[in-house]
């Protein structure tokens, strides 16, 4: 197929939404997307990846590992941890970490230690992900729990972590964001009810709106190190049958089932995109191995002030500036 016809059917499948998020989507674009990765392209390379115990996470760990990379799997629960390295039997090339990363101390406390341990370090996959119910969960330190888990936990691991990005040269951070945070807009500080507190608490618009918040905000980060060496993009996966869609949205799963990705198939842009570091210009939002509009047509895209009073907002929560400079 000729490249412009692939980029017409690929726009097709996207603004069809359930054709491109699909494995339909994954399965045409496969034919015409950058090539993949050589199989070493990660040798001697160090990668974390969050929320690493379950779904995409796994399966991108698999992916990097496969690349030749030396992977430090992240979870909360550190028996799911042990047991995903024990599983892998690849000695020093996996290692475990355990941190919650929702809890902005836990977040200071771990990385301290591991940049202890790991003064370079050219990639993490944010990709840990939550999704409440009905009542509105809080973190350690009393942010809404989508918040803490998605935006407040990763915007500090990565400033926390830059030094050790910085000291590998050409390193990657990559969010894992969602289709759904098409749906939201972005909500920027508290005027804007950033922490949800008024109104009906819904955990689907919960998650849409801090997944929204990601793409901003790594768009943010982004601009910030233009020029460092430290790359950082934002992606979404498409649709997956994993144990977190399995768990918090049982009926989508049920009727979607037959045209859900595999997790491997939902992680392949991150992987891709940490072993390929390819150029990307803002909003740096990428799926299926293209760059991607953040907001579908006809939606008004964020202003640059609440762009600015996100960042405010995520930087005084935390304690952790936009590091700047190259
Ligand atoms: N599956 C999809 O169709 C889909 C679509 C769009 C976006 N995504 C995104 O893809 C990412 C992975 O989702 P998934 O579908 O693979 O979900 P999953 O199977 O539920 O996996 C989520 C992972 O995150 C971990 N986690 C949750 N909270 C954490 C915390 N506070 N600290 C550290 N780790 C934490 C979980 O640990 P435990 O095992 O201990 O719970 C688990 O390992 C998420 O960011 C999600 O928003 C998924």
């Amino acid at each position: 197929m000729g490249q412009t016809l692939g980029q017409v059917v690929d726009t097709v499948l996207d603004r069809s939404v359930v054709l491109g998020y699909s494995r339909i989507g994954s399965g045409l674009r496969a034919h015409w997307w950058p090539a993949d990765a050589p199989p070493d392209a990660l040798a001697g390379r160090r990668v974390l990846v969050t929320g690493a115990t379950s779904g995409i996470g796994a399966a991108a760990v698999d992916g990097y590992l496969s690349l030749g990379a030396t992977v430090h799997l992240l979870g909360r629960n550190a028996e799911k941890v042990a047991a995903a390295v024990a599983a892998r039997h690849l000695g020093d090339r996996l290692v475990g970490e355990v941190c919650d990363v929702g809890d902005l101390d836990a977040v200071r406390r771990w990385a301290a230690d591991f940049t202890g341990r790991v003064p370079e370090l050219h990639a993490v996959l944010h990709n840990a992900g939550t999704m409440t119910g009905d009542r509105r969960e809080t973190s350690a330190q009393g942010h809404e729990l989508s918040l803490a888990v998605h935006v407040l936990g990763p915007h500090l691991l990565t400033g926390l972590l830059l030094p050790a990005l910085r000291h590998a040269g050409d390193a990657s951070v990559v969010w894992m964001s969602s289709g759904g945070m098409y749906g939201a807009r972005l909500h920027a500080d508290d005027e804007d009810d950033i922490e949800y507190r008024t109104g009906d608490y819904d955990g689907v618009r919960a998650y849409a709106r801090t997944k929204r918040m990601q793409v901003v905000l790594a768009a943010a980060w982004a601009e910030s190190l233009a020029d460092s060496g430290v790359a950082v993009t934002s992606m979404h996966p498409g649709w997956s049958g994993t144990p977190g869609v399995v768990e918090h949205l049982p009926r989508f799963e049920k009727v979607a089932r037959p045209l859900l990705r595999t997790a491997a198939d939902a992680a392949d842009t991150a992987i891709w995109l940490v072993a390929t570091r390819p150029r990307s210009v803002a909003p740096h939002f990428w799926h299926d191995r293209a760059q991607r509009p953040v907001t579908f047509p006809g939606q008004r895209p964020p202003s640059p002030d609440a762009v600015q009073r996100l960042v405010d907002h995520v930087v005084e929560a935390t304690g952790q500036p936009l590091v700047s400079g190259p």
